[in-house]
């Protein structure tokens, strides 16, 4: 399968065409960037990372029956994926205050949840992605009320599953960011990435933060934090 043109950029990754009208191959940047953009970086060796950490999750997601973009890794930092349209929302799931979380409601970092949160953001970088509930995203017809149904279901599913994954490498899933698309028969699929770019994960002994919160905070150790999370993902494997 061949990159054709180039059809979009974003913050992490370019989508390029293929000559299947179906398929898009991603390929996965080294740059960084948070507070929607107003922070800019690299941090070395991350698209490796993210491509390879993001496809292992997906296909252990699709073992557990969540449908899913992913189709084939092609190099260290390509992937082929199914195209879809993505639904403008992104969808979080938390199971302990942190971020966003922490200040909008002036709680510490740390609280445990007696149950997993899911909260919608509108997809646009303009508005700097505003929080919303779903009666907002029905008056924006972001999506439909089954839609939204289905992708609460799968979020919450997909937190079962990577909350027990990361458990088993010795890390606490605090929270993480999803993105959904539609095919064209309209079937929803988890799109986009699952990597230390778009989760909170801390280890389970020391609490140290191992993802990107290390380069919104100017924490240091960033290379290193990706790079530890990603061998508690291959030690995993060969276990
Ligand atoms: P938040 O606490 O800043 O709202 O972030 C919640 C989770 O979502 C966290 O794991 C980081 C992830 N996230 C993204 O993937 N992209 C974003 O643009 C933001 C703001 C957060
Ligand atoms: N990548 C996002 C941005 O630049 C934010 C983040 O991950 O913190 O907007």
């Amino acid at each position: 399968m061949e990159k054709l043109e180039q059809l979009y950029e974003g913050k992490a990754k370019k989508v390029y065409r293929t000559d299947s009208p179906d398929l898009l191959i991603v390929d996965y940047k080294d740059d960084a960037t948070a507070f929607n953009g107003l922070k800019k970086g690299t941090i070395g060796g991350k698209g490796v990372i993210n491509n390879q950490m993001s496809n292992r999750l997906m296909q252990i997601l699709e073992q557990h029956g969540v449908p899913t973009h992913f189709v084939k890794e092609l190099s260290q930092r390509e992937t082929l994926v199914r195209k879809v349209r993505i639904v403008p929302l992104e969808v979080i799931v938390r199971n302990i205050s942190a971020g966003s979380f922490s200040k909008r409601y002036g709680v510490e970092e740390g609280m445990v949840f007696d149950a997993p949160t899911v909260e919608f953001s509108y997809k646009n970088d303009e508005l700097g992605d505003p929080l919303l509930n779903t009666d907002h995203a029905l008056a924006l017809k972001l999506a439909t009320a089954e839609e939204i149904d289905t992708i609460r279901n799968y979020a919450l599913q997909i937190n079962e599953i990577l909350k027990q994954f990361w458990l088993e490498c010795g890390v606490t899933l605090v929270d993480f960011k999803l993105e959904f698309g539609r095919m064209d028969d309209g079937t929803i699929i988890l799109a986009d990435e699952i990597s230390p770019d778009t989760s909170r994960l801390w280890d389970i002994k020391t609490g140290e933060k191992l993802d990107k919160d290390r380069f919104r905070r100017d924490l240091g150790g960033v290379e290193e934090a990706y790079e530890e999370i990603m061998k508690r993902l291959v030690d995993h494997e060969t276990k």
